[in-house]
């Protein structure tokens, strides 16, 4: 077989809720989440010999064996006992430790792409299963769109589009650590909102949330605990809104996604804070 492309996206969460902790250390959430038009690409070909190679542009880690796109790739290759090969070409599009999902789409890609390169004719499910065990965000990336994903994230389940959306997603110099983002939230007394549960029944009942209303959507438990840690991510926000954005922080951050309902005044925002030094990236919505 030629060689196969699978294009991994970027994810935004519209909502993050924390329930609380759980016997295994992680903690119960419930989500949505959503793909945005950011990707990553992975290239994968049949190798002569059974050996799994993984090339990428730029250090995603500091060892490459720890790449999450070879352990994949391995873990896949002996649950199945596959007797084949592959060469793999990362293009790293996404930040990394940035919120947005893009070591647990490339884990994705890379599931989907060997499942037809190794003509292993697993079926989403199957791959969903095995993803819970490298990620708590990956089964979700195996389909994307618009999903509910609760436990410790790697249950998913598909909800009615959050339609077409304009973003902008800003992106500062600095990684912020989901563990530690974590532990911080556990210091602190927490009342759950259940903004996620809101979202899912608005989207089924109304189909669409009208942009003025989005701000009594849009929630992520994770935001102040991150702002703690950073100021600048509030910051951010909060100038992000000045300019007439809805302003939501991705994931443990420290990203930040603003939604505008004019074009004009989501380049104008990108311009400005491109120029202040900030990596922005003009992204829209996926829908299935
Ligand atoms: O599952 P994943 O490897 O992506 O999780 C990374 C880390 O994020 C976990 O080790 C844990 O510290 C934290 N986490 C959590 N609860 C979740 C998901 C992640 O505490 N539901």
């Amino acid at each position: 077989m030629k060689e196969l492309r699978e294009l991994a996206y970027a994810k935004i969460n519209l909502s993050i809720d924390v329930l609380g902790v759980r016997p295994d250390g992680y903690h119960e959430v419930e989500m949505v989440m959503q793909s945005v038009d950011l990707c990553d690409e992975l290239i994968l070909s049949l190798r002569d010999d059974e050996q799994i190679h993984l090339d990428c542009e730029k250090a995603v880690t500091s060892d490459p064996e720890d790449n999450l796109v070879l352990q994949t790739a391995r873990l896949l290759k002996k649950r199945y006992s596959v007797k084949k090969g592959a060469d793999l070409t990362l293009l790293k599009r996404i930040p990394v430790q940035a919120g947005l999902g893009g070591g647990s789409s490339d884990a994705a890609a890379t599931l989907r792409g060997l499942n037809h390169l190794w003509k292993l004719e697993l079926v989403p499910e199957e791959l969903e299963h095995l993803a819970a065990e490298l990620g708590s965000d990956i089964p979700y990336c195996i389909q994307g769109g618009t999903a509910f994903a609760f436990g410790r994230g790697e249950k998913v389940r598909k909800i009615p589009s959050f339609g077409r959306w304009n973003m902008l997603l800003i992106k500062p110099s600095f990684g912020l650590s989901t563990p530690k983002v974590y532990r911080e939230f556990d210091k602190r007394e927490h009342k759950v909102r259940y903004a996620s549960r809101a979202i899912e029944n608005e989207l089924r009942e109304r189909k669409r949330i009208r942009f003025s209303r989005l701000k009594d959507f849009l929630h992520n438990d994770l935001q102040q605990i991150s702002c703690g840690l950073s100021p600048e991510v509030g910051q951010l926000i909060l100038s992000l809104e000045n300019r007439g954005a809805v302003a939501l922080m991705c994931g443990s951050g420290p990203t930040v996604m603003g939604i505008f309902e004019d074009g004009k005044d989501r380049e104008k925002a990108c311009k400005d804070y491109l120029d202040a030094g900030y990596r922005c990236y003009l992204v829209q919505t996926i829908s299935y």
